[in-house]
């Protein structure tokens, strides 16, 4: 099984597990994570979801090479939008997504982590995006979410050149938030994920949404975005708990309504 999913209350955990391949994405992988992110994003009772490689060596190696090698081009533009769909997915879902990012995140797999909202390392992980050291370019979505990340240059950087950033590297311009002991690292994440599983799920889908919409608007756009979410917030009753509670000086319990 390439994509294991399981369950603690209402934070599920997605494992890509390919140890034979450091867990790169073939086809096969790519079509069981996008029914996933379907199933989880259709499932009210999960709140947020943490995505992690199985092993302790590798979140996601990239695309599969050994796969990719006999493309012709159209083969390859619908693998490619194969990985996008399931990296737009994961994006465009109504729980927040934690890449815990257990090791390599090279190629499809820092494209992977790029596609969750936060992004939590262990001290060995390492970043990249080495397609250009293929012949290729980034297929995933790494073009477009690295500089909306970490900025035109640095994307150059690491696109151009396919070299490897260690974590306290990816840390310091912004790739990811965090990083960790490698025992840490998946108690943080899931910790984090209680945290935001804990909070309104309608605020929390509104936030997603429009800090989302920001990477693709200008600004009167994206605050027209921004207005209507946080009207549409005072429609619902995790508004009214939320204050309530806030004034009454205790902790609120949301409902998702
Ligand atoms: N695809 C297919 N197989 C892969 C793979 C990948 N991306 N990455 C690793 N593997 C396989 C290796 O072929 C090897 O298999 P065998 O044991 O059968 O030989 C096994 O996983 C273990 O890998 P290594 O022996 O190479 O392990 P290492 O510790 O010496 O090196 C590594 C680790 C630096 C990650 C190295 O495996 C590597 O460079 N992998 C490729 C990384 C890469 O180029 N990723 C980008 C792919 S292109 C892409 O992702 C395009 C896109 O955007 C859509």
């Amino acid at each position: 099984m390439a994509v294991e999913v399981t369950r603690e209350g209402a934070v599920a955990v997605v494992t890509v597990a390919r140890p034979e391949a450091l867990n790169a994405l073939n086809s096969a992988t790519n079509q069981l994570l996008l029914a996933a992110v379907r199933e989880l994003s259709a499932d009210d009772s999960v709140r947020a979801v943490v995505l992690t490689g199985g092993g302790d060596k590798s979140f996601v190696a990239g695309a599969d090479i050994a796969e990719m090698q006999g493309f012709t081009a159209e083969e390859a533009r619908r693998f490619g939008a194969l990985g996008q769909a399931v990296m737009s997915g994961i994006e465009a879902a109504p729980q927040p997504w934690i890449a815990a990012v257990n090791g390599f995140a090279l190629g499809g797999g820092c494209e992977l982590a790029l596609a969750c909202d936060v992004r939590f390392a262990a001290e060995k992980a390492k970043f990249g995006q080495p397609e250009i050291t293929l012949g290729i370019t980034p297929g995933f979505g790494g073009t477009q979410r690295l500089p909306r990340n970490v900025g035109d240059g640095w994307a150059k950087y690491l696109v151009l050149s396919g070299r490897h950033l260690r974590a306290d590297e990816a840390l310091r311009i912004g790739l990811v938030q965090a990083v960790f002991a490698k025992d840490e690292l998946m108690p943080q994440a899931l910790k984090l994920a209680q945290e935001l599983a804990a909070k309104s799920p309608l605020a929390m889908r509104y936030c997603k949404a429009a800090v989302n919409a920001a990477a693709d608007t200008d600004i009167a756009t994206g605050q027209g975005i921004e207005r209507d979410l946080f009207a549409l917030a005072f429609a619902s009753e995790d508004q009214s708990e939320g204050m309530a509670a806030f004034l009454e000086k205790r902790p609120p319990e949301f409902n998702g309504r």
